[in-house]
């Protein structure tokens, strides 16, 4: 058996050093690792969690083609529904510039915002002002149909907090 040739002072230091060598590996390694996370989260965000809800909008022959029909989601913001040859669509009224009402104008076939004469097309695509040149087209709002009943619906977001 090989005789160790360290004192009792250099065991003790020897050890210290071990010690403060793996608290500061371990150091390293939390510290790397929650910053690696946060890294990976930042360019992975986690899923959307967010609920919707179906709302009423009336039965699809109630809609005339090129008009538009108002309603309001959960939260009191108007969402305009317009028919056309391609389909029911809905947007929100809130214009993607700095949050003013935008609003149809059956003779253009336009939706308008008057706050920087922004303009949109029947699609929703931004064709005038700052949204055009920001290119922000409407925010659009998800619709269903109910095939059999003709029922149409808005889904949007679920601020209720309770049971659906
Ligand atoms: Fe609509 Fe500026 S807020 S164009």
């Amino acid at each position: 058996m090989k005789k160790s040739s360290e004192t009792p002072q250099e065991k003790k230091e020897s050890r210290r050093n071990f010690l403060s060598n793996l608290a500061m590996l371990t150091g390293l390694v939390l510290s790397y690792g929650a910053l690696t996370i946060k890294g990976l989260l930042f360019i992975i965000p986690p899923k959307s969690q967010v609920k919707r809800r179906k709302i009423y909008a009336g039965r699809l022959d109630e809609y005339s083609l090129g008009t538009i029909q108002k309603f309001f989601d959960l939260e009191g913001k108007e969402i305009l529904v317009k028919r056309s040859n391609e389909g029911i669509k809905a947007f929100s009224s809130v214009c993607p510039h700095l949050g003013c009402r935008v609003h149809w104008q059956p003779e253009n076939k336009t939706f308008f915002c008057p706050c920087h004469g922004g303009e949109f097309d029947a699609d929703g695509a931004p064709i005038a002002g700052p949204p055009k040149d920001g290119n922000t087209p409407l925010f659009e709002v998800p619709v269903h149909v109910d095939e059999s009943s003709g029922i149409v619906y808005l889904q949007v977001k679920d601020t209720s907090g309770g049971l659906s």
